[in-house]
């Protein structure tokens, strides 16, 4: 693929990626809080079948939205539905992996050192934990389990914990990592397209029908909504995650994405339960955040400060002459590549000091080389780590 046209049209998805993923997180956000803020109308509403009200003020103007024990009587000529900015986050960050990993699978999806998988085989990986990701979810969900919400979420959580495991034995550090995250991403939006959007309609449907609106569907649907609320923070900590080689790179990448996953929904349960007026509800979110900072202490490499001092510059320009350089040039001579990525061009002493400690990260989680296409020994490897270690 013309590497111009692959760089421009990943830039478009990215972004429409975002701004998508924005407005669907924002309408969960804002729904889950009003469930959260509805009160008890107080001087009664004329519609008996009004449950509760919020009042907001925002941009200059008051608000009354109000919440129906069930559905209203009067099916109203205007019903808003919320569903396609889930479609077309789904649409987009599955273009963007297919473009960025999979199109690119022997640089992206494989690393020798975790496994001796194929490309193609590791793409086939992929698109499968996206699959069976959601089959597995879906089939816990409907399964005696969900009676017993204690046991639904321990059985959802070890789910989640396997998959990711399974994937950083599978893939590439980083593809693993993202293939995670869009994995939960796939979750959240097929609750949507499959069971909410269904539910709602046949809820609707009914209504059109002159029946009783079946009331078991929507409340089917609110609980992979308030699934899809909890699992909001862990996607976003993966969408930003692909900048971090230090976490997925780490010896325990997997147990650290999980581990940070894990700390996003207590942070989100924090924020639930303080809407529904819990008397202790930052308990779950500083409990979080404390585990961030034990994560964060507990992964802070050891010095090599004496090892660093033996390596000679000359060995460390060698090295990434050999094997960086095809890339990181301002010509470069790798197929695809029409300029240095990120700018990055490791010819002169300063440049090279100037990006130690990035080179540090990309070395040591395995990101640099990609798919290790220059074949950066082990030995080239720890040297290089020795050189640019703290
Ligand atoms: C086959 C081409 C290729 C080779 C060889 C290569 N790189 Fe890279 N490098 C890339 C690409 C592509 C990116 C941009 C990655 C991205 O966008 O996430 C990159 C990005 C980087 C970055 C910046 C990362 C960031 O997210 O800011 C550093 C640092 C880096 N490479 C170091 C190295 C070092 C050190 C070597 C040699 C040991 C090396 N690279 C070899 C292709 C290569």
């Amino acid at each position: 693929m013309d590497p111009h046209f692959t760089e421009w049209t990943a830039l478009l998805l990215r972004w429409f990626h975002l701004i998508t993923g924005a407005a669907w997180i924002g309408a969960s956000f804002y729904f889950n809080w009003l469930n959260n803020h509805v009160r008890p109308v107080e001087s009664g509403d004329p519609d008996a079948r009004v449950k509760g009200e919020v009042f907001a003020i925002h941009g200059g103007a008051f608000y009354r939205v109000s919440k129906y024990d069930g559905a209203p009587e009067v099916l109203p000529r205007t019903l808003h539905w919320f569903k396609y900015e889930a479609y077309f986050t789904w649409i987009t960050g599955f273009l963007l992996l297919a473009l960025s990993y999979w199109a690119a699978s022997e640089a992206m999806m494989v690393d020798g050192r975790v496994s001796a998988l194929s490309p193609m085989s590791a793409v086939g990986v992929g698109v499968g934990s996206l699959v069976l990701g959601w089959a597995v979810y879906d089939v816990l969900c409907r399964s005696p389990l969900a009676a017993r919400p204690g046991w639904l979420s321990g059985s959802l959580a070890a789910f989640f914990g396997a998959a990711c495991f399974g994937l950083f034995e599978l893939l590439a550090p980083r593809a693993a990592a993202m293939h995670f995250g869009a994995m939960i991403g796939t979750i959240m939006a097929a609750n949507v397209f499959f069971v909410i959007i269904p539910g709602q309609r046949a809820m609707v449907d009914a209504m059109v029908a002159g029946a009783e609106p079946p009331l078991e569907r929507g409340r089917a649907g609110a609980l992979r909504s308030l699934h899809n609320n909890y699992l909001t923070l862990p996607a976003l900590f993966v969408m930003v995650i692909n900048h971090y080689p230090s976490v997925w790179g780490h010896t325990a990448g997997w147990a650290l994405v999980l581990a940070i996953a894990a700390m996003g929904v207590l942070i989100r349960h924090s924020f639930n339960l303080r809407g529904v007026g819990h008397p202790q509800p930052w308990t779950p979110a500083i409990l979080g955040s404390v585990g961030l900072a034990v994560l964060a202490l507990a992964t802070q490499p050891a010095s090599r400060a004496e090892a660093s001092a033996a390596v000679p510059f000359a060995q460390v320009q060698i090295i990434l002459a050999n094997r960086c350089l095809p890339c990181h040039a301002d010509v470069p001579i790798q197929p695809g590549l029409i300029e240095a990525p990120k700018g990055l061009m490791f010819h002169d002493r300063a440049t090279i000091l100037a990006n130690r400690g990035a080179i540090l990260t990309q070395v040591q989680s395995g990101a640099m080389p990609p798919g290790n296409l220059t074949k950066l020994t082990d030995e080239e490897r720890e040297t290089l780590l020795n050189w640019a270690a703290p």
